[in-house]
Parts: C-alpha cells; sequence; structure tokens
C-alpha cells in the first residue's frame, strides 16, 4: 500500500465536468462517449480505500474480547482508551465485522446486556466505572437520578446477529428482557401529550455536548435535574426506538410463538405511533427539516445538527418529500464538509472542533463516522444512491487521511481542518464501517435495515 497525497479539488471537480458534458451530448453520441459511471472512484479514491480496508483487516480482532467479569458471552470494545463494552459501538462495530468473524461478538455484546437488563428495564452492569470490564451505556454517577440503561438499539443488534448466523433461537431466552426494555422507554420517557420520548441527557444520547441542549449534562455545572432532566426529544432516540419495536416484532414474527400475531401487532403499531410523533412534532417544513422539541418548555429546539437528517435511518419513516429535503439540507455547506458531515451546523455560536475527551467528547462541530454512516445508508434507502456514495466517500477519505497523518485513527475528526483526528488515540470502533460502507452503497445494501 502506498496511498499517494490526496488532491480534493481535482477529485470532485473532474467526474463532475465529464458527467454534465454528458447531459449536452445528443443520445447517439452519449453512447459512444460514455460518461464515466458517477458510482464509480478515482483511482485516489480506490487507493483511500484499500488502504483503509487493508488497516481494519489487520485490527479488527482488537476490538473482540472473550468473556471477563460481569461479561458472560464474547463482547466487542471501542478500543483506544475504551476497553468496556458499549451498546452503540457493539452495534456498528459489531455489524461493520462480520466477514471479519465479529457475529458472536455482536450476538455477545447484546446478550450481555439483556442479561444486566433488570426488572424495570434498567441496565446495571456498569455500576462501577473504575472496573476494567464494566459495560457502560452511560456512567451511572453521571445520572443519579435515574438507572443507567442502554440506548434503544440492543434488539436491532441482536437481530443483525441473528440474520447473518440465522440462528434467531438464541436469543429466544431474552424476549422477556427485551419486553422490559422497550416498556422502560414507555412508562418512563414518553411525553403523554406529544407522544414523543425523551433522553434524560446528552450524555444518555451519545452525543455527549450536542448543542441541542444549553445544558448537556451533570458534568456541566449548569445542570439542574429537575429543569434539565427528561426534557429532550430528538430524531435519534425516535428514529431508534422506532427500529427497535420494529426488530422486536421481526423477532416474534421469527420465533414464531403462541400468541405472537397480537403482540406483533402492538409493537408495529406503537412503532408507527413513534413515527407519527416524529413527523408531528419534529418535523420542521419551513427548515425542511427534522428538529428536537423541549417537552418541559415546550418549545422546538431549532438547532441544525447532523440529526436533521437522521431519521432517513428509519427505513419508511420519511415521506418522499421529507427524504428530499433533508437529503439536500445535509448537503448545504454548513451542514456538510470536505470529510462529511458537521455534527453541529458551522452557524451555529457553539460551532467548534475542540480536542476534547473530558468531560464529553465533541459533537459541536467534528465529524463522526457513526453519525456518516447512519446517514449514508440513510441517504440509500431512500434512492439517494450517488449523494450515499458522496458522502461514504468523504468518509473514506477522511479515514485514511488520519492513518496516513497519525498511523491509528481517533473517535472524530476536526471537519475543517486537513482530516485532523480529535480524542481518544486507537479508537477502533464504528469506524470499522469503513470496511463496507462504499462497498455497501454501491451494491445498494443496508446491512442495518430492519
Ligand atoms: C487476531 O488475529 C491475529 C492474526 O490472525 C492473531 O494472531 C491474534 O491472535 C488475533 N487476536 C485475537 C485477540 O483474536
Ligand atoms: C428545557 O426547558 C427547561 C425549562 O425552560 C430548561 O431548563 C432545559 O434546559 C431545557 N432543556 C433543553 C434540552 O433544551
Amino acid at each position: 500500500m502506498n496511498p499517494t497525497t490526496r488532491q480534493p479539488a481535482m477529485r470532485r471537480v473532474l467526474p463532475l465536468l465529464l458527467s454534465l458534458s454528458a447531459l449536452f451530448l445528443p443520445a447517439q453520441a452519449r453512447s459512444i462517449f460514455q460518461p464515466p459511471n458517477p458510482l464509480l472512484l478515482s483511482s485516489t479514491e480506490l487507493d483511500d480505500l484499500e488502504f483503509v480496508k487493508t488497516y481494519i483487516e489487520a485490527n479488527a480482532n482488537n476490538t473482540f474480547r472473550e468473556p471477563s467479569g460481569v461479561l458472560s458471552h464474547p463482547y466487542l470494545v471501542p478500543s483506544g482508551p475504551y476497553d468496556q463494552c458499549w451498546d452503540w459501538d457493539s452495534v456498528f462495530t459489531g455489524t461493520a465485522l462480520l466477514s471479519l468473524g465479529s457475529a458472536p461478538y455482536l450476538a455477545g455484546s447484546m446478550k450481555n446486556f439483556f442479561e444486566a437488563t433488570g426488572p424495570t428495564g434498567d441496565v446495571t452492569i456498569c455500576l462501577d466505572p473504575s472496573d476494567p470490564n464494566p459495560s457502560c451505556s452511560s456512567d451511572p454517577s453521571d445520572n443519579p437520578a435515574v438507572a443507567a440503561h442502554a440506548k434503544p438499539l440492543l434488539i436491532q443488534g441482536a437481530l443483525i446477529a441473528a440474520r447473518y448466523t440465522g440462528d434467531y433461537s438464541q436469543f429466544l431466552e431474552y424476549k422477556d428482557k427485551m419486553e422490559l426494555l422497550l416498556d422502560y422507554w414507555d412508562r418512563e420517557r414518553k411525553d403523554e401529550e406529544t407522544n414523543l420520548y425523551v433522553w434524560h441527557d446528552q450524555m444518555e444520547s451519545g452525543a455527549d455536548n450536542l448543542v441541542t441542549s444549553p445544558c448537556p449534562s451533570s458534568r456541566s455545572g449548569c445542570w439542574v435535574e429537575k429543569d434539565c432532566g427528561n426534557s429532550l426529544s430528538s430524531a435519534d432516540l425516535m428514529t431508534e426506538l422506532y427500529r427497535e419495536h420494529k426488530a422486536f416484532a421481526a423477532f416474534l414474527q421469527e420465533w414464531g410463538d403462541q400468541g405472537a400475531s397480537d403482540k406483533i401487532d402492538k409493537h408495529l403499531q406503537i412503532a408507527e405511533s413513534i413515527r407519527d410523533a416524529m413527523n408531528t412534532h419534529l418535523w420542521n417544513k419551513d427548515k425542511g427539516s427534522y428538529i428536537a422539541y423541549n417537552v418541559t418548555s415546550r418549545t422546538p429546539i431549532l438547532n441544525d445538527v447532523y440529526l436533521l437528517a437522521f431519521p432517513l435511518f428509519g427505513d419508511d419513516v420519511c415521506s418522499t418529500a421529507q427524504a428530499q429535503a433533508v437529503a439536500s439540507r445535509i448537503f448545504m455547506d454548513d451542514m456538510m464538509g470536505e470529510w462529511g458531515v458537521r455534527s453541529t451546523s458551522s452557524n451555529d455560536p457553539s460551532y467548534n472542533n475542540d480536542n476534547l475527551i473530558t468531560p464529553y467528547s465533541n459533537w459541536q462541530g467534528p465529524v463522526w463516522a457513526n453519525a456518516n454512516a447512519i446517514i449514508g445508508y440513510g441517504l440509500l434507502d431512500n434512492g439517494y444512491k450517488e449523494k450515499a456514495l458522496d458522502l461514504a466517500k468523504r468518509t473514506i477519505a477522511v479515514m485514511a487521511e488520519d492513518l496516513r497523518n497519525s498511523g491509528t485513527w481517533h473517535e472524530c475528526w476536526d471537519s475543517e481542518g486537513g482530516g485532523g483526528g480529535l480524542a481518544a488515540e486507537g479508537f477502533l470502533s464504528w469506524n470499522t464501517l469503513g470496511y463496507r460502507l462504499v462497498d455497501d452503497i454501491v451494491s445498494g445494501k443496508n446491512p442495518f435495515k430492519i
């Protein structure tokens, strides 16, 4: 491997010129002078892709862990400074590395979370964050008011592992746990007036300091539990939960147990009501994007962040018009940089690319691989294959650039600079999606589809 220096301007402009010129050729000439397939990669892009894939192949199993301590099943870790089993990291990494042997680790990570799910749907295996093998969705000491629990992604993670192995029955014993997890959100986190569900804080959402919260979590001095806690509804939670109910319905279908059809209907109905609530309260027609909402103050939260396009990832959540609006909105300069989607718009007063990990990772501007992948697969599913590929190429480019600059990966990247890695050196989590993202998009396959 000998990746060449990038030539970003050339790479974009040349294919565009060629494809534009094709528009003005008569049909006959067009068949002779075939424009390059817009889905083809330039030789620099192919070099970058091979570089990234080679790195992932050589390092994939650094994310694999055998059962240990409270974790009685094999699991995945995000590597770098993180040696724990994390909820959404596992789902993305496990899916990324299926062809490299991750299926038992993905399945095991989800089983560890199910086994640690208590009777009220809380997930209690992360009681001691200093334990080298805890399983954290968030540090419980962050949230004294609520028990630790996982993001609503575990059932879909399990479903992906089950589909890949053809073994759905390995999860049958966790059926009750799955229901407890889903019931938790309905019982504790649903705003009855709007049917919107809420995050406790931004640490819980995983986008630690996202600007949709003026005070992101108890790690900030401004936090006041009674005002801030459980006030934020946003499109990530709604989309994840929508998918989670559909994934549970898919499991029930596969298991085919007694009384399944009533339950399947119930969960599909809940999914629909989640979609409807999101499209009623989190869709902003004037902006042509999804927004967030404060259920305490009953006011919309209008900051532009990567979540404005997140519902594309929800299979059939967006109407054709909504998909079209967010697909073009996310490609506007304030949201789309050279390296992909900025976590927060460059027009936001809080926008920055500071290199942070303590007290929280930075979602106020940097590019995150999982956000790029979620939106990339979402664009693909909604019929925007070229845009999806464009985004995937930017993602591969920044991954290659970080590797060239630093020899390793970081958890996010400067959305302005020259592909600079920020924080968590050695991170090897959802960025492993670089192994399959381009191939999936070219072949029109979304491995996350429920
Ligand atoms: C990872 O793969 C390498 C090469 O196949 C092997 O030598 C090593 O033992 C593996 N490590 C783990 C943790 O499985
Ligand atoms: C919601 O509104 C309350 C009351 O005005 C405020 O204290 C809290 O910080 C807001 N939360 C978010 C996420 O905007």
